[in-house]
């Protein structure tokens, strides 16, 4: 069984396709976008919190559950309690939110690749900032290219995928993922020698709180975490379970923690300093790192080799990211089901493909964009005016995913026994004299964090709106 599965090449090549998933548009387009719509500095903190109590624990968790089972989402949990127990329900909530994720992931990641295709043609420069940030907004509203560019992303994730990830994924992350340092840094550099920078800095790391609702903007970092890590729905169980029994988990997962964390924060301190320098708002919404790069590639000298080049590493990140997503769905299919990898790929990839496309419509002022506004109302509330692609974006990271990691948490905390535990945890690391804290933090931290967090954007406490 273990052989047919197939295994990374070495503890590297795990580290690399984990970072590989975990670092994508979650970092780079997200973590911006959501830090400027909830007033930066405090939000940032509360990030960071998230990330060490919260997120590190369940990564720890669930690569401790794949590596132990050596089986996808549904089987590892199946075979770590007994058939048909509830705690299966975590399974199940895998294989959906892969679809749920995957479909809004890749109408971003085809903005990105548009913008691949912008910067090689140099339709940017000699444009204004205003200019630049129109070229975003007529994007977003161009129903034909939005499904276009989502269908080539899905035909690339599920060409990988069809493939076996294995070859594919660690060889281009091992490649990929450290150029993405580089140029970052590189932008950083750039970033830093502009007017923007100090105010960027302070927006960033100044503890500041005016536009923190402390309600949402608690959530809204609880769930970035949890996106970012690519915790909560099963891929790093699945991931895991093609690592060998006898691997480290716990410093596996600081180094995937801290890498996550590090281009988050890079991207930020990127991109928030170019808004200033230019006088934007921080509060772009989604269109905040397609504005902002743009424009800084618009009057970097070595612009028109530096945009391209981003824009490609950032559709390859997102590529190893969409990969993870859809292997916990294929996985799911192959396993269970017994499916072909080729049979299970297209199916699922082809179902995401079509749930995609109201995501991919959501930006258009026509038809289909106030129709799937309308169709959400009734199931969300007031909407405030946000689109299909919105509500699956926030309602996927802040209530799934958060949902998923608290299960997983409370699974490896209370039902799996203490012997099975302790010896997964403290197999092959140095770091085995932390095991009680973890298991501390999954019993009662997480839990408990989760759990207030959740009640509070609910209204229970009532602090905000
Ligand atoms: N973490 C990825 C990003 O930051 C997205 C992603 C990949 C993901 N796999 C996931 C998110 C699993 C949640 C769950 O772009």
């Amino acid at each position: 069984m273990a052989s047919q599965r197939g295994n990374w090449g070495s503890r590297t090549g795990f580290i690399l396709a984990a970072a590989g998933s975990a670092v994508g548009l979650g970092n780079i387009w997200r973590f911006p976008y959501i830090t400027g719509e909830n007033g930066g500095g405090l939000f940032v903190m509360i990030y960071l919190a998230c990330v060490a109590l919260v997120g590190l624990p369940i990564m720890m968790a669930e690569i401790f559950i794949g590596r132990t089972a050596q089986n996808s989402p549904v089987g590892a949990i199946r075979s770590m309690s007994r058939p048909r127990s509830p705690w299966m329900g975590l399974g199940w909530l895998s294989v959906v939110a892969a679809f749920v994720i995957l479909s809004f992931y890749s109408v971003v990641a085809g903005w990105s690749m548009h913008y691949v295709w912008l910067s090689v043609t140099n339709s940017f420069t000699g444009l204004s900032p205003e200019q630049i940030g129109d070229v975003f907004g007529s994007l977003y509203r161009n129903a034909g290219l939005n499904l276009f560019w989502h269908v080539v992303f899905m035909v690339l994730t599920i060409g990988i995928v069809i493939a076996g990830v294995k070859r594919g994924i660690e060889f281009w992350s091992r490649i990929l993922l450290p150029a993405l340092f580089v140029l970052l840094l590189v932008l950083l550099v750039y970033a830093m020698t502009t007017d923007g920078f100090a105010a960027g800095f302070k927006f960033v790391f100044g503890f500041h709180a005016e536009k923190f609702h402390p309600a949402r903007s608690t959530l809204a970092a609880l769930g970035q975490a949890f996106f970012s890590l690519s915790l909560g729905m099963g891929a790093l169980i699945t991931y895991g379970s093609y690592m060998r029994r006898d691997e480290d988990v716990v410093s596996t997962s600081i180094i995937v923690c801290g890498l996550d964390t590090a281009v988050a924060l890079l991207a930020a301190l990127i991109l928030f300093p170019i808004l200033f320098t230019v006088g934007l708002d921080p509060d772009q919404s989604v269109g905040l790192a397609f504005v902002s790069l743009p424009i800084a590639f618009s009057q970097m000298p070595a612009g028109a080799l530096l945009g391209p080049a981003f824009f490609i590493l950032l559709t390859f990140a997102a590529l190893t990211s969409a990969i993870s997503l859809l292997e916990v769905a294929t996985a799911y299919f192959i396993d269970e089901r017994g499916w072909s990898r080729v049979k299970a790929t297209l199916t699922t990839g082809g179902c995401i493909l079509v749930l995609g496309i109201p995501s991919a419509l959501s930006g258009g002022a026509g038809f289909f964009g106030e129709r799937f506004k309308e169709m959400t109302a009734p199931v969300f509330g007031q909407n405030n005016g946000k689109t299909w692609f919105d509500v699956l974006d926030s309602f996927s990271s802040n209530w799934m995913l958060p949902l998923g990691g608290l299960g997983i948490a409370a699974f490896v905390a209370w039902r799996v026994g203490n012997d099975a535990r302790e010896q997964g945890f403290k197999t092959g690391t140095t770091l085995g004299a932390l095991y009680w804290g973890w298991v501390w933090l999954l019993r009662y931290l997480v839990p408990i964090a989760v759990v207030l967090v959740m009640l509070n954007a609910l209204g229970v406490f009532d602090t905000d709106g």
